[in-house]
Formats: C-alpha cells, sequence, structure tokens
C-alpha cells in the first residue's frame, strides 16, 4: 500500500462508527473483550462495501466483516454455516443468471441495461445455527444500484422467511446478540424489532468489516442518526405509481418522509434523526435568539453515560398552518458535538436563516413566510424535542419574488385533512422577528453572458464539438469514455489541444474515485487492465459472452509486450446515506479531501458526485448514492464534500442529478410530474443549499424528464433557478447519453433527449459524446432550435473551467 492509501484509511477507520446507527440497545454491547463468536447472515462473507453501478469504487482491498472479526481477534464459530451459505447462493446466482438472460431475451431488450442494478435476491434455505459462545451477530446485507429499483418484496424491503426465522431464534438463543444491517437503505424492520441489539452497520467502504469489529469492541461508539425514516413499509405514503414506465406522479407534494408520518401523526419504528448511542446525553439551557433573520439556538449537551460518545443537536421549525398547508415540522439546522467524555459537557450552537425556511406560493411566483408563530424545537431526533423559542411574524411576509420554473403536473398535490395541530407551554420565550429583515432580493433573470475572445473565432464545427464529450468513437461507451486516464467515466473534447484548449477529465463517484486500478499507455491513450470498463458486481450479473465482449471494448486483460503498468488505487469511502448519517460536516469535508487528494494524484478534474436526489421513496435503486429524505442535510453534507475537493488545486465537484430523479426504472424516459412547491421545498432546495455553501464547479442534469420536458433541456432550471437564483457559477452537463438507441424502449412515450436542444437551454456539455451528438448539433444550428450564441456562450464557459481546472 502507498503511503496515501494508509494515510486515507486511517481518517476514514477513525470515524466510521459516526455513519453507523444504533436502533436499539439492551446494554450488552460492547463486549469486554473479543472471543468466540457466532456470525450468520449474507453480509458476514458477501459484506457489501457500497452499491452497484457508476458509484463502485474499485479499492485495492476490502475488508468484509468475516475479514473484520478475525482481524479483530475474534474466533468465528460458524465457518459451517458461511460455507454452506455460499454454496447456496452459488447455486442461485446461475439460476439468477440463466433468469436475467432469458428475461431480457423475451422482450428483446439489451442484456447490459436490462440487468444492470438488479440484485439478486435473498434465497430461502435451512441451515442448522449451530455456533458455539454466548455472542452471535447476523448481518443482514442488501444491494442495489443503478439502472434498476428496490422491491417491496422478501429478500429486499422485507425480509425472507428465512432471516425473519433465524434472526428470531438467535435473539432467543444466544446471550448477546446484535443484528448488523449491512445495506444501503432501510429494510423493513417491523417483524424482528423485538431484537435487542440492533445496528445500522451501513456500507462504509473499504473496511467496512474492521469498522463492525471496533463497534463490538467499544473502540468507536456508532454516532449516526437516521438521515431517512424506517419504518414498516405499510406506513409510507403510497406511491401507486412509483416504478410507472412513462409518468411518474409526486402526488405526496412536500410530505416526503419525516415530513408525512409527523403530519399525519404516524409514528415511525425508527423515525428521522434517530439513533442510540452506548452512552447517555442530556440537553439542556436549551436557548435562542434572533438577529434580523438569524436565528441562533444554544444548547448544552453532557455525556451522562459510562462511555465516550458524540451527540447530534438538531433544531426543527413547525410553521403556522395559513393560505399554505405546511408539514408538522422541518429540519432547521444541526451540529454535532466533540467526542465527549463522560461527565463532560459541551456547549453548542446552530445557526439557520429564517428566510430559508420560507413556504413556495405558487400563485404568486414567491417565497414567502406566513404570519404566525413559528415553533422553533430542539432535541437529538424529530420525535424527542423540547419547544424552545416562538420566532413570530406579524404579517406575511414576501421573501423572495422569483418566476415560476418547473412546469405543471397534472394533479394537485395531496395534504393532510387535518394537520396534527402543535401545543406549547406559554412561557415559552417568543423571538419577534422583523418583516423587513426577512426580504431577500428578487434575482436577476436573463443575464448577458460573457462570450470569451478565444472561442468567439472558432467555426460552428469546432464549437459544435466543444459543446460534447470528447468524441472518441461513434458510439458512446458508458462509464469509461476518458482517454487520459484509464476507467474515468469521460472527458471534453481534445480537438483545440494544440490551439490551448484543454480537456478535463471527469470520473465517477460517489464512494470514491471510480478508475481502474492498473493500466498502461499507449499513443492513444491510457488503457485499464482487467476490467471492461463496468463496475464489477455490474460485469458479473451479464452473461459470459457479454462480460467477453465489454473486456474486448472496455479494456482487457492483455497488456502489449513492454508496456508500462502503472496503478492508481482509489480509496472507497462510505456511501452518500451513510454519510448523512453521520451529521458530521467536518467528517464529510474530510472525505472530500481524501477525494480530492487523489484526483490530484491521477489527473482527475471533475468529479461526478456527490449525488443528492431526495430518498423520495425506499425502493429507489440508487438511494444508497443519496444522502436523505430531508433537502437541508443533503445540501450541507454535498457542500462539505464539495469543500473538501475543491480545497485541492484543479479538482472539482459536479453535484448530481439535477434534478427529480428518484426512480430508476426507464430513468432515461420516466417523467417525474411534481408540483412547483415540492420542487422548490424539496427536490431543488439542496442543490441550492450546496450551490450557495459551496459553489461546485459542475452540475450533472438528471435523464429523466420534468413534467413534460427533458430537465436538460429545460433553461428555466438550468438559466433561471440554477444560474440566477442560486448563483451558480459552474458548468452543466449532462448525465452519460449513450447514443446508440439503446436507451429507448417501444413503450416509451415521451421523446429521447436531443443535444442540440440541450445546448440551446445552456447545457454546456453533452455527455460522454459521440458522432452523432456533433451532427445533431449541426442540424440544430442548420434549422435554427440552436443558435451559434448560445453554443459560444456555452463554449466559453467550458474554456474557462477547464483554463481554471488544468491550469493550462
Ligand atoms: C450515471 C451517472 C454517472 C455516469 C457516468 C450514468 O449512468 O447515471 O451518475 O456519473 O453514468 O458514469
Amino acid at each position: 500500500m502507498y503511503d496515501y492509501e494508509k494515510l486515507h484509511l486511517e481518517t476514514l477507520r477513525a470515524h466510521l462508527a459516526e455513519c453507523t446507527v444504533l436502533l436499539k440497545r439492551s446494554g450488552n454491547f460492547p463486549l469486554a473483550q473479543p472471543g468466540k463468536i457466532a456470525a450468520y447472515g449474507s453480509g458476514v462473507r458477501k459484506t457489501v462495501k457500497g452499491g452497484t453501478g457508476s458509484g463502485e469504487v474499485n479499492s485495492r482491498f476490502f475488508v468484509n466483516v468475516e475479514q473484520g472479526l478475525t482481524d479483530a481477534g475474534f474466533e468465528i464459530t460458524t465457518k459451517a454455516w458461511l460455507d454452506a451459505y455460499e454454496e447456496v447462493c452459488a447455486q442461485k446466482k446461475v439460476e439468477f443468471s440463466a433468469q436475467l438472460k432469458a428475461e431480457a431475451k423475451e422482450k428483446h431488450q439489451n442484456a447490459i441495461m436490462y440487468s444492470m442494478g438488479k440484485a439478486m435476491p435473498e434465497p430461502e434455505y435451512e441451515l442448522p445455527l449451530e455456533g458455539e459462545g454466548d455472542t452471535a451477530i447476523y448481518v443482514l446485507a442488501r444491494n442495489s444500484g443503478e439502472g434498476n429499483d428496490r422491491t417491496p418484496t422478501k429478500g429486499d424491503i422485507m425480509l425472507t422467511d428465512t432471516e425473519k426465522r433465524d434472526i428470531l431464534v438467535l435473539n432467543e438463543k444466544y446471550a448477546n446478540f446484535m443484528l448488523v444491517i449491512n445495506a444501503g437503505g432501510a429494510v423493513d424492520l417491523s417483524e424482528v424489532s423485538e431484537v435487542k441489539d440492533i445496528l445500522v452497520l451501513s456500507q462504509l467502504g473499504v473496511e467496512t468489516g474492521a469498522a463492525l469489529a471496533d463497534i463490538l469492541l467499544g473502540k468507536q461508539n456508532p454516532s449516526g442518526k437516521l438521515s431517512t425514516t424506517w419504518s414498516a413499509w405499510s406506513d409510507y405514503f403510497p406511491m401507486d405509481d412509483f416504478g410507472s414506465h412513462n409518468d411518474t406522479r409526486y402526488h405526496e407534494g412536500v410530505y416526503v418522509g419525516y415530513r408525512y408520518f409527523d403530519s399525519v401523526g404516524k409514528k415511525a419504528l425508527f423515525p428521522f434523526g434517530y439513533g442510540l448511542s452506548y452512552t447517555e446525553f442530556t440537553i439542556s439551557d436549551v436557548q435562542a435568539k434572533a438577529e434580523g433573520p438569524i436565528v441562533t439556538v444554544t444548547a448544552t449537551v453532557t455525556n451522562t453515560g459510562n462511555f465516550p460518545g458524540k451527540e447530534v443537536v438538531q433544531v426543527y421549525v413547525s410553521a403556522p398552518q395559513g393560505k399554505l398547508d405546511k408539514p408538522y415540522q422541518d429540519l432547521a439546522g444541526f451540529a454535532k458535538t466533540n467526542t465527549l467524555q463522560p461527565g463532560e459537557a459541551q456547549t453548542i450552537e446552530v445557526v439557520f436563516n429564517m428566510t430559508d425556511l420560507a413556504s413556495y406560493d405558487e400563485a404568486c411566483a414567491a417565497y414567502i413566510l406566513e404570519k404566525g408563530n413559528y415553533i422553533v424545537r430542539v432535541g437529538n431526533s424529530s420525535v424527542d424535542t423540547q419547544a424552545a423559542a416562538l420566532a413570530s411574524i406579524r404579517e406575511t411576509v414576501t421573501v423572495r419574488q422569483v418566476r415560476n420554473t418547473c412546469g405543471k403536473p397534472d394533479f394537485t398535490d395531496w395534504k393532510p385533512e387535518v394537520p396534527v395541530s402543535s401545543q406549547v407551554s406559554a412561557d415559552i420565550p417568543v423571538l419577534a422577528l422583523d418583516g423587513q429583515a426577512l426580504m431577500v432580493e428578487a434575482p436577476q433573470y436573463d443575464p448577458e453572458y460573457e462570450i470569451d475572445p478565444f472561442v468567439e473565432i472558432l467555426s460552428d464545427e469546432q464549437l459544435a464539438y466543444l459543446n460534447i464529450g470528447e468524441c472518441s468513437s461513434t458510439f458512446s461507451v458508458i462509464g469509461q469514455a476518458s482517454k487520459q486516464v484509464a476507467g474515468a467515466a469521460g472527458e471534453t473534447s481534445n480537438i483545440l489541444l494544440q490551439e490551448g484548449f484543454p480537456a478535463m477529465v471527469m470520473a465517477d463517484g460517489p464512494a470514491g474515485l471510480r478508475l481502474s486500478r492498473q493500466f498502461y499507455r499507449d499513443a492513444k491513450g491510457a488503457h485499464g487492465i482487467g476490467q471492461a470498463g463496468l463496475p464489477e458486481s455490474m460485469l458479473e450479473m451479464l452473461p459470459s459472452f457479454v462480460q467477453w465482449v465489454l473486456k474486448t471494448m472496455g479494456g482487457g486483460d492483455k497488456v502489449p509486450k513492454n508496456a508500462k503498468v502503472e496503478e492508481q488505487y482509489a480509496t472507497a469511502i462510505p456511501i452518500g446515506t451513510a454519510l448523512a448519517q453521520s451529521w458530521n460536516v467536518d467528517f464529510a469535508k474530510a472525505c472530500g479531501d481524501i477525494v480530492g487528494d487523489e484526483m490530484e494524484r491521477f489527473g482527475v478534474h471533475l468529479w461526478l458526485a456527490p449525488a443528492l436526489n431526495i430518498h423520495r421513496s425506499l425502493l429507489c435503486g440508487r438511494n444508497f448514492e443519496y444522502f436523505s429524505e430531508d433537502p437541508l442535510i443533503s445540501g450541507r453534507i454535498a457542500a462539505a464534500i464539495t469543500n473538501g475537493v475543491q480545497a485541492h488545486p484543479g479538482c472539482g465537484t459536479t453535484i448530481k442529478h439535477y434534478c427529480a430523479n428518484n426512480q430508476e426504472y426507464n430513468r432515461y424516459g420516466n417523467n417525474s410530474q411534481a408540483s412547483e412547491r415540492a420542487m422548490r421545498e424539496i427536490y431543488l432546495k439542496g442543490f441550492g443549499i450546496c450551490v450557495k455553501e459551496s459553489q461546485p464547479k459542475a452540475l450533472m442534469t438528471s435523464y429523466n424528464l420534468l413534467n413534460g420536458k427533458h430537465t436538460a433541456e429545460r433553461r428555466d432550471l438550468s438559466d433561471d433557478v440554477l444560474r440566477c437564483e442560486y448563483g451558480f457559477k459552474g458548468i452543466i452537463m449532462t448525465d452519460w447519453v449513450v447514443g446508440n438507441g439503446i436507451m429507448n424502449s417501444k413503450e416509451d412515450i415521451h421523446p429521447a433527449v436531443k443535444p442540440q436542444l440541450v445546448a440551446a437551454a445552456g447545457g454546456d456539455l453533452f455527455m460522454p459524446g459521440c458522432k452523432a451528438d456533433h451532427k445533431n448539433m449541426m442540424e440544430g444550428l442548420k434549422s435554427g432550435s440552436l443558435t451559434r450564441k448560445q453554443l459560444l456562450i456555452n463554449a466559453s464557459r467550458i474554456y474557462r473551467m477547464a483554463k481554471e481546472l488544468t491550469g493550462k
């Protein structure tokens, strides 16, 4: 291992337990010392380090739970069970691959696209539970990924009969038993909720197994809090058309996640913001003050237990009902303590701006704060708070006048029939807010964008090339379209390198930097060795013939004689959801720093991460890459990561997928239908926070449509909201549109995205780029759907960014 790898792993290891959430605690853990341990469940040997797809990182090695426990000195007494389980799975996998192949054939679908992200369901089996010792764990793993969604069935969201039976037996059989969840998203635990110790380990990257050993032995104390509600599947808002082919309607409006549960008075099994610790904390001396629009809450957190640990102070605000219906509460701010020793106390400050809590009134295209009392609640989970103050607004304030930008769905949003009302005691302090101080300047729309003299003299042909990714082939190649860096997802045009227009290299994330581990160079560029460009898990799913074709296309095992083999090992960091569960912006920034350091080493300019779509439904196959059901935590964690990456010269993030990309099924042709209010208060908001707090260098649009038009083709989203309202200064690129027709199916009713319309809407780069894209751009110019002026504007933005990031 190189020194940088060791250093990065060390930084992560010290914080991994912060990303884990202790859901139940009996007091039996941590263990005094390692000893015999009976370890069962799919995740012991087949531990998942992060989901599948473009976010899968090719780290040098990976520590599964079996390895992690062994390294920590445990003696695993269930080797026979683990071997037998492996056999069951191997058999099941053969059947599963055959089934996928047959299904793809029957549906006349491309095998890669069809099997992408399809996780093998957990098998049912009967294996004796005979491991020796007083202590047992059951590691329940779930995997998912890009291209397909999860299902509310046994073996995915629900437990299989086998899992349920075995977990309940083990809970009785062993003196110390912990259920450990190695999943990227929620699992319905309602049928095993009697288990006394439950830990959400999540998927923590390289040292996932080592982190569990640290927690079992009390070397680390879990201090994560859920960033998404975990409950019985039947408790969630019923989203009947989730996964429909053409249109997905966001009927629930702003009532996403805890906003729904709280507003209808439904108690979740494990609510948003919830998480225990090996120790206990009290929050006292809560005070709030207001200065202009800024509310500052202070509170003293004391560790009253017997173990060092960290606590998260969370502030929620309940807005008054008025012209607009309001969710019971919104997260307004949060802060995490340092490690507090038993008996130690820390005073924590949580600061937020009241204007960020404004509701969106579509009728007047404005953010408003309605008159009344806003209850400021402080606590350590969304359901465990005390009212600390009333922020009072005398007259309704128009906070910011904007434009409606998102189009219209064909329904009106659901709202609770009778909103849950809030009671507060009479002696609660009142903070009178000055209406004037709550007004924010209206944005300046339709600015004149600057055209750089360097690009002004270029031909239309050249400009069209610069507006798409490096056109290395007739067809775009998924995932590995960069010439300069092996395994990187793409790069900008090389056509004017000699003339002084540098190319930027982009590589995937979000759970680290996705590159080929080994490569060689020749005159054509860098070639990855041993991989097909596709993530391993995706490759594994494919029939062997397809694997062979891909390996030949995207970088095979054959290394030419005399070629120098070089290495580029990247560190797999915790998945997005796990990072959000830490509620620790400093740790998120440290993760960004790790990625930035590796980008500098390997010559990557733009990282295609972080990803901050909202956990609208548990079913989205990419939720693990995303942070939360809440836009504030999403935006703040994304900003912290960006600040970490961008502290490295020449490195930028690409926040994605803008926007309303909350379903994987038919992601290229699905139309998200959502109200302007839901878009602005939930789905766009995190992007705005991230832009304002960290100014990411780039942004990636989503594949899907929004209210009938591709997000990438919407000038209202790119110019009006992103550039003019949020103040974004970076470049906008599309998600990877593979231009050989395999992305569309006969059932699609919505048109495919078009490069010339993307460019016309102010989208700077159509990625990854192929000859057909160039042809379409030129046709756009000819037909007038795209102007030379717009190409000049886009190319100027790319030119300036390429100069800045490459330093050339
Ligand atoms: C994914 C993006 C990714 C891109 C490049 C797409 O399939 O949706 O998140 O960055 O591929 O690999």
